[in-house]
């Protein structure tokens, strides 16, 4: 299994808008205004459409839509949404919109992506938006020979395969390879890798699998069993680093050196104990979730993606390492990342569209970078926390605030002057 060795590195080609107000993501302060005046500033920095202002105010989907949606919808159910602040990515400004109902998540995220930024900000590459389709090959007698014919056949196959997904062709997408796996005793299964261009893609792969599976089970004198995409799209994949300069790092007594080093430690941990990493890869996805979901992508296959690259070596380990350098404490995070930017969700939901336009991404590969950096960012705020005084004294602020402000079912509240502590 490979990373896909070479990262098409894809740079938003804007200049920074650093120090201007508009479309920068450095809002100090933001957290401590009440709910109308975030949008205030929203409207005034974001350089939204009314339509995307309008719909991420009013909030929420229709029930209407909804119904659109799911099958058997009773209701629509909510989730905050609020913003990634301080976000520098391959040299440019962005507003990371985060839907998470988990106090802390977003401030944290905020606050070391200000650490980042002070080290020249995130710097993102992503791999071209390959998807690959899986066709499982059953009762094929003389397998080498079946292996063989499949191989010798690919232009032709790859030629046919085309021919199903003449649109996403005129896109500049299409099938790009053909790869013959042995896998158990008595299975082969062919993998198609799809360029998907800015759609997630699993609609399209899909469709592709379901067309080739019957003459790929011919050609193999076998019959086929499951066509399917694969989660474990490895081909696409993101990588981001960052550099934190270490005096920066300090926290409540804590020196920045020695924090730095702790947080390495941390790091090693979770490459020695599948333990630790699960734990630490859930730092990560607390950044990528909530993005992944407020642009309305498939959090689950970004989620299976995730834990099935985590695994590759066979055994589980961090999806993000982090080594002190000089001065300097760099990370580094690479994983699968299939998300689209047309399509889907995006075509009925509107805060979906307008949390995408919010980002400026005008790909699925720059959405892919942000989403990382706001991994890295995530993965960054929790290790420092456990490498000085623990995450709970913060966390549980921000926890104790949330609760402070809960009202039994049916009754009202108010988040007008409600503040976060120092964290912007
Ligand atoms: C909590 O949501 C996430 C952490 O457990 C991540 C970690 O331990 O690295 C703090």
């Amino acid at each position: 299994m490979s990373t896909s060795g070479s990262f098409t590195a894809t740079v938003f080609p804007d200049a920074s808008t650093e120090g201007s107000p508009e479309g920068s993501s450095r809002l100090p302060g933001f957290y401590k205004l009440g709910l109308k005046d975030r949008r205030t500033v929203l409207e005034l920095s974001a350089g939204l459409s009314r339509a995307d202002l309008t719909a991420l105010i009013a909030g929420g989907l229709d029930a209407r839509t909804a119904d659109q949606m799911v099958e058997n919808a009773i209701t629509v159910y909510g989730l905050p949404l609020g913003l990634g602040l301080n976000f520098l990515v391959n040299g440019r400004d962005v507003l990371v919109p985060m839907a998470v109902e988990e106090p802390s998540v977003i401030a944290a995220a905020s606050n070391a992506a200000r650490m980042v930024r002070a080290g020249g900000g995130f710097l993102a590459e992503a791999d071209d938006p390959i998807m690959t389709a899986q066709v499982e090959l059953l009762g094929v007698p003389q397998r080498a020979e079946a292996v063989a014919r499949l191989e010798a056949a690919a232009p032709t196959l790859l030629e046919e395969a085309n021919a199903v997904l003449p649109r996403l062709v005129a896109r500049g997408g299409g099938v790009r390879g053909l790869e013959v796996r042995e896998s158990g005793a008595d299975r082969l299964v062919v993998h198609l890798h799809v360029d998907c261009r800015d759609a997630m893609g699993a609609n399209i792969v899909n469709t592709l699998a379901e067309a080739m599976a019957g003459p790929l089970a011919a050609l193999s004198g076998g019959y086929h069993g499951l066509r399917i995409l694969t989660n474990l799209c490895d081909r696409r994949c993101v990588r981001v680093t960052a550099r934190v300069p270490v005096d920066i790092l300090a926290a409540n007594g804590f020196e920045g050196a020695e924090v730095a080093e702790g947080i390495e430690a941390a790091s090693r941990f979770a490459e020695e104990d599948p333990y630790r990493a699960a734990t630490h890869n859930k730092g990560i996805m607390n950044g990528v979730d909530p993005v992944v979901i407020a642009t309305g992508n498939d959090w689950r296959g970004v989620e299976a993606g995730a834990h099935a690259f985590a695994a590759r070596n066979g055994s589980y380990g961090p999806l993000a390492t982090w080594r002190v350098s000089a001065k300097e404490l760099c990370g580094d995070l690479v994983m699968p990342m299939a998300v689209g930017t047309v399509g889907g969700t995006l075509r009925l939901h509107p805060i979906a569209r307008a949390a995408l336009n919010l980002t400026r991404a005008r790909t699925a590969q720059e959405l892919a970078m942000v989403i990382a950096s706001a991994g890295l960012a995530s993965n960054l705020a929790a290790l420092r926390a456990l490498a000085s005084e623990g995450i709970q004294r913060g966390h549980m602020a921000l926890h104790n605030r949330s609760l402070s402000f809960a009202a039994p079912l049916g009754g009202t509240r108010s988040t007008s002057d409600a503040t976060i502590e120092g964290k912007a």
